[in-house]
């Protein structure tokens, strides 16, 4: 059932009717363990036969650490690996696979019931994959209902929760204890065995495929659609598109040289790399109108500009006095984005770019008689659907330790945005 919000409806009861909602954005159903493909785990395909495996969800725990594996007190946390890998946890540490168990996400997780393992997993199979992460879910949420400690807090001193790392080293690198990672860049093959770092390792090529994303980056089939496109569908924008023709998998952006950086639509340099904007000088028609025309192509971004419905870009084109004074009533604002209800019900508009796709926006208004320029603005709000669904939990009656974290949530998201894009042209003539 896809629940409506309720003005009076309580915080737990909310986040009940809309437990799909909060996946959101990008965000799934599940129907009990994955499936391997079938469709893709073809005969002569090994990258697919190894991510159906790979992927198969909720993963099994790794079982018992093998002796002198540990350089750190827990052998599955990021900090164990970086003491070895220095660059990679670095630029990890950076990203944000590494705070995908941020407040927006515990603070729904933390109402579900300790117990109920099952719907965990329809978040921590993206956020949190590893056995050991839901074990420690698990425990933390049983220990803030028995009053014990406040949700995600920890002694100081210690790791912190499992959990509450995001996307660990070991959810992309590591089963039952054994390490896998790309092919070496020169070709050679590892050594293995006793007294090599984690005894040896396991190169496989489906590292550089963009399938290795799409177990989180891509709904499966039959997933949650809006208007007849799956909600989440990053991976089949990117393969019908030049770049997939072309070999640039998602890695080639995203992790160049492979690096950890997983940057996206949150950094504005990224962005900006995505997309070419180009403005036609302004004129003046024969009803002492301005006419402008603005120009957006998706010239970088692999997929959709932007490929979820959470972020929104707003264009606004205005007229403005010699003093910079914007000039009343000659704002226009374009969105592009893929605008939805916030329970998801419907699909209101989808104006994203498709790659090599050109948006041309025009511009119409009376002239002002203080228009000295015309003013173009491009603002990206990362999370913009994240900051209306925030609000109404808050307002409808979010309560208890949630409330805190979505209040969190909330600063975050309305912290992410920023200015992409500015240009001033003058109006011919009138510059004074
Ligand atoms: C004691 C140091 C040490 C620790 C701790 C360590 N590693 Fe390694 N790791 C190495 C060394 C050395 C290599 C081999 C590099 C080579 O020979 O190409 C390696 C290789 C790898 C590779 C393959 C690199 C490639 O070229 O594809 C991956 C992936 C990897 N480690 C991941 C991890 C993860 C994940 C952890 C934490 C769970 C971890 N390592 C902990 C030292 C360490
Ligand atoms: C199929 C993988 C997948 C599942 C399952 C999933 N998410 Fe996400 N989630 C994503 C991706 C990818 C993003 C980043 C893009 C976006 O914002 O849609 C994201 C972003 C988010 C964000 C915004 C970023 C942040 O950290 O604040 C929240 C909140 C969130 N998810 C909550 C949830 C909750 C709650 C569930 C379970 C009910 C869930 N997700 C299940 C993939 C998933
Ligand atoms: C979301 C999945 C993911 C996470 C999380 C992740 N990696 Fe990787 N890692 C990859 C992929 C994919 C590649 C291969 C990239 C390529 O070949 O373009 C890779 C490559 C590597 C390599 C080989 C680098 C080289 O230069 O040859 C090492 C070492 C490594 N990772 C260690 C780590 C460590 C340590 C962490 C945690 C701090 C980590 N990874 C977290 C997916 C991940
Ligand atoms: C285990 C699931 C998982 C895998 C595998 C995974 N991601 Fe993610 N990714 C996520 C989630 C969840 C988020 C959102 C984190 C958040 O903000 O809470 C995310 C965020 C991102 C972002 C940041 C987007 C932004 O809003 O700025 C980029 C870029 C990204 N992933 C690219 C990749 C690429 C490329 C790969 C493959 C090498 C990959 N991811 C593999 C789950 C995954
Ligand atoms: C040609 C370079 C390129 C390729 C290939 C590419 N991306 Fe991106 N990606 C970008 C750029 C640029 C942005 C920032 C603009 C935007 O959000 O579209 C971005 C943004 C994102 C985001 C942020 C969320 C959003 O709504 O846009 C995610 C997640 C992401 N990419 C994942 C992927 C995955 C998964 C693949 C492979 C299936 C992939 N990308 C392929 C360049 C690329």
């Amino acid at each position: 059932m896809r629940g409506r919000l309720h003005p009076r409806a309580g915080w737990g009861l909310l986040v009940a009717a809309l437990g799909v909602t909060l996946a959101v954005a990008g965000c799934g159903e599940r129907a009990g363990r994955d499936a391997p493909r079938d469709a893709v785990v073809a005969a002569g395909d090994p990258a697919a036969r190894f991510l159906a495996s790979h992927w198969r969800r909720p993963l099994e725990s790794q079982g018992a650490a093998p002796a002198g594996f540990a350089q750190h007190e827990s052998p599955l946390h990021p900090e164990n690996c970086g003491a070895c890998h220095q660059a990679q946890y670095e630029d990890w540490s950076g990203s944000l696979h590494s705070r995908a168990m941020g407040p927006g996400v515990l603070g729904q997780l933390g109402e579900m019931d300790a117990k109920a393992t099952d719907r965990h997993q329809d978040c921590l199979r993206c956020h949190a994959p590893l056995a050991e992460q839901a074990a420690s879910l698990a425990t933390s949420l049983a220990a803030a209902t028995a009053g014990n400690s406040p949700r995600g807090a920890h002694k100081p001193g210690s790791a912190s929760p499992l959990h509450t790392e995001g996307i660990v080293c070991a959810a992309c690198h590591m089963r039952g204890y054994r390490v896998y990672g790309p092919p070496r860049r020169d070709g050679t093959v590892p050594e293995t065995g006793a007294g090599f770092p984690h005894a040896g390792w396991v190169g496989h090529g489906a590292f550089e495929d963009s399938r290795f994303c799409a177990a989180c980056h891509q709904f499966e089939e039959g997933g949650y659609a809006l208007n007849g496109k799956l909600l989440e569908n990053t991976y089949e924008e990117w393969k019908a598109s030049r770049h997939a023709r072309e070999g640039r998998a998602c890695q080639s952006c995203h992790m160049p040289d492979r690096r950890h950086l997983w940057r996206g639509v949150h950094d504005p340099e990224m962005t900006r790399r995505g997309i070419t904007v180009s403005t036609i000088s302004p004129r003046m028609d024969a009803m002492n109108h301005v006419n402008a025309t603005l120009r957006m192509t998706n010239t970088g971004a692999g997929h959709y500009f932007p490929s979820y419905v959470t972020p929104r870009v707003v264009v606004t084109i205005a007229q403005e006095s010699a003093r910079g004074d914007p000039l009343k009533d000659t704002a226009k604002e374009y969105v592009i984005g893929r605008q939805v209800r916030l329970d998801l019900s419907e699909e209101l508009s989808d104006t994203r770019i498709a790659p090599d796709e050109e948006r041309v926006i025009e511009y119409r208004a009376k002239l002002h008689p203080r228009a000295a320029r015309l003013a173009v603005e491009i603002r990206v709000e990362p999370d913009a659907f994240y900051t209306s669904f925030y609000r109404s939990l808050l307002e409808d009656g979010a309560s208890g330790s949630g409330r805190s974290l979505i209040a969190k949530a909330l600063e975050l998201s309305l912290a992410s945005h920023y200015t992409l894009y500015t240009v001033r042209q003058p109006l011919a003539g009138r510059e004074r």
